[in-house]
């Protein structure tokens, strides 16, 4: 097996997870669990969304949370932004990064987002020159690389092309999203391969929901081909509003669990992810979704 030295975890639990939580959490908390990712070693927290409150109410407070977070230097704090509205208030939090969010999925574009696919890509063209404009990284989504809730299965080409063109607009990394946790292995890898002959793999990144328990299998399969940056989410929470039975982003803590058992470096205190993990837990009255976090939990009680 050929494996990257290091891994670069981007933990969007504080966005992705608490975007799909029912118990809605506070500003100063959303800004406490940040704080402790960004403590803990994780050089990218995704923080929130300004996308529409009617659509999602749970990132509503985006701004309140950029306005009280205390930035660590070296950690980026993305935001997804979907249009100029959105960006105009991504820019008045002076973020420095932003991330816009597309689909392999027509009918998930519309769900989620309200726009065909090319409806889309017109609209973050705008987004993206005027965030370059402003020295504003940008990162791009595509969600339902391995299979769509209205659609199912999804051709690989339909992803690679996608990905390449937000790669081409000026995305400096393409993160592919299995947002239903359909994929297995085989699959991921020849979404993967399709991908990067498009897009080279040192700008893509993986984001795996667990719903089928298939993420960290998946996750392995694609650094074996040379990806070197995972999407995870803290204690497993969260899933996707648009997404039925999508269950959360596979826990952070699985990953550096299996990535600190194959020796791969991250830079994350494991532990201080652990205890974030719990005490977000305990407010939102749930138990992580990440079988070594409980593990550890017992064992430390
Ligand atoms: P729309 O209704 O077509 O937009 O929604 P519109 O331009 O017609 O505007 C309608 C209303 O929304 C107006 O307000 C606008 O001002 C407002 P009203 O006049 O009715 O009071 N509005 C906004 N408000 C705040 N911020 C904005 C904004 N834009 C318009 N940026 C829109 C289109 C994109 C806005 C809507 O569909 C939306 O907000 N969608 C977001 C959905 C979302 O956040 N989904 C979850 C994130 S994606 C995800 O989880 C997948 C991912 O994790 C990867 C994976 O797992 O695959 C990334
Ligand atoms: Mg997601």
């Amino acid at each position: 097996m050929r494996l990257p030295k290091a891994v670069k975890i981007v933990d969007v639990g504080p966005r992705d997870g608490l975007q799909n939580e029912a118990k809605s959490v506070p500003a100063e908390a959303k800004i406490a669990f940040i704080e402790r990712l960004a403590d803990a070693g994780i050089q990218s927290v995704e923080a929130g969304a300004f996308v529409s409150p009617k659509w999602v109410p749970q990132m509503a407070d985006t701004a309140q949370v950029l306005a009280g977070l205390k930035r660590k230097p070296g950690t980026s704090y993305p935001v997804l932004v979907p249009n100029m509205k959105g960006f105009e208030a991504a820019l008045a939090s002076n973020v420095e990064e932003i991330a816009v969010f597309g689909a392999a999925s027509e009918s998930f574009s519309r769900k989620n987002i309200n726009c065909s696919i090319a409806e889309s890509l017109e609209r973050f063209a705008p987004v993206v020159a005027a965030a370059k404009d402003k020295r504003i990284r940008v990162r791009g989504y595509v969600s339902c690389v391995l299979g769509c809730p209205y659609e199912g299965a999804i051709a690989p080409q339909a992803v690679a092309d996608v990905a390449a063109k937000l790669h081409a607009m000026g995305c400096y990394e393409v993160s592919l999203g299995d947002t239903i946790g359909v994929g297995t292995p085989a699959k991921a890898q020849a979404m993967l391969d399709a991908v990067a002959a498009r897009v080279p793999v040192e700008h893509l990144a993986v984001h795996f929901h667990d719903t089928y328990g298939q993420a960290l299998a998946n996750i392995l399969a694609c650094l074996e081909r040379g990806v070197a940056v995972a999407d995870s989410s803290t204690a497993g929470l969260g899933g996707c509003p648009y997404a039925k039975g999508a269950s959360g982003n596979v826990a952070t803590e699985d990953v550096l669990y299996m990535l600190n058992g194959l020796g791969i470096e991250t830079g994350v205190d494991f532990d201080q992810v652990a205890r974030a993990g719990w005490a977000i837990s305990d407010l939102l009255d749930r138990k992580p979704a990440s079988k070594v976090s409980l593990a550890l939990r017992s064992k430390t009680a």
